[in-house]
């Protein structure tokens, strides 16, 4: 009931505006790169990581440098996307920068692959999300985590002026503005998430975020 129509297509242009929009922001992607750190045992000294619907690969390079042992494969996909990623993490030197092009709603890795997917604003664009939450779940190993960060549907209509004001006042292009403002459309609130969680198996671990925040971050344990 959950499956979505709108087809969220991103060509070259909009995958380059929306990495030069976001690039201001990389606070965004360092501060989730530690929350998701904090989720990672101290016992394991090579995490495997997937940053799943990576985009231009903006939170990779905060994990590259924040967890340099780490194996870190993005994840998405978008060619356009991906290409991107693959020069931005060059450029930033980092030591893992493996790619694969892949939907959530069939993950093209072994099952219990990685100790931790972290996943920053994707899910309003899963097409199945109930299928995507099973393929995470596949692809984590046991006690293996969930990180996931996603625009809230429960944020007042009437802020998203407040939303697209700022983002013409940071000279988002009308393209990216677009993008987003479609994103909060399809996007779903942290009790809807948590059901989808609990459902596939999930233990929920943590919460942040008030009930009509603009977004959410939710951590789960796979059993
Ligand atoms: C709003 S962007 C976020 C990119 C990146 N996580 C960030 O925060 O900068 C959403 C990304 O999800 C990807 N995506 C779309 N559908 C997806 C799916 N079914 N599974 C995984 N990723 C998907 C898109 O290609 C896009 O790169």
């Amino acid at each position: 009931m959950y499956d979505k129509k709108q087809d969220f297509v991103i060509d070259k242009t909009l995958a380059e505006q929306f990495t030069r929009y976001m690039e201001k922001y990389s606070e965004l992607y360092r501060s989730l790169a530690m929350k998701a750190r904090e989720h990672i045992p101290k016992s394991v000294k090579k995490p495997v990581i997937v940053d799943l619907g990576t985009g231009p690969g903006l939170l990779s390079i905060e994990l590259n440098k924040l967890l340099p042992d780490a194996n870190i494969l993005g994840a998405d996909p978008s060619i356009y996307m991906l290409s991107i990623a693959k020069n931005k993490l060059i450029d930033a030197g980092c030591k893992h920068s493996n790619f694969v092009r892949a939907r959530v709603e069939n993950i093209p890795l072994k099952s219990h692959y990685a100790d931790i997917i972290i996943s920053r604003f994707s899910l309003s664009s899963w097409k199945k999300p109930k299928q995507g939450f099973s393929e995470i779940f596949r692809v984590l190993k046991p006690g293996g985590r969930l990180v996931l960060e996603a625009l809230n549907k429960e944020f007042p209509k009437r802020k998203l002026l407040l939303i697209k004001l700022h983002m013409v006042v940071n000279r988002a292009e009308k393209n990216v503005i677009k993008y987003h403002i479609d994103y909060y459309k399809n996007a779903f609130s942290i009790n809807q998430v948590e059901q989808f969680l609990t459902e596939t198996g999930f233990s929920i671990i943590k919460k942040e975020g008030e009930r009509t925040d603009w977004k959410f971050l939710i951590v789960a344990a796979r059993t």
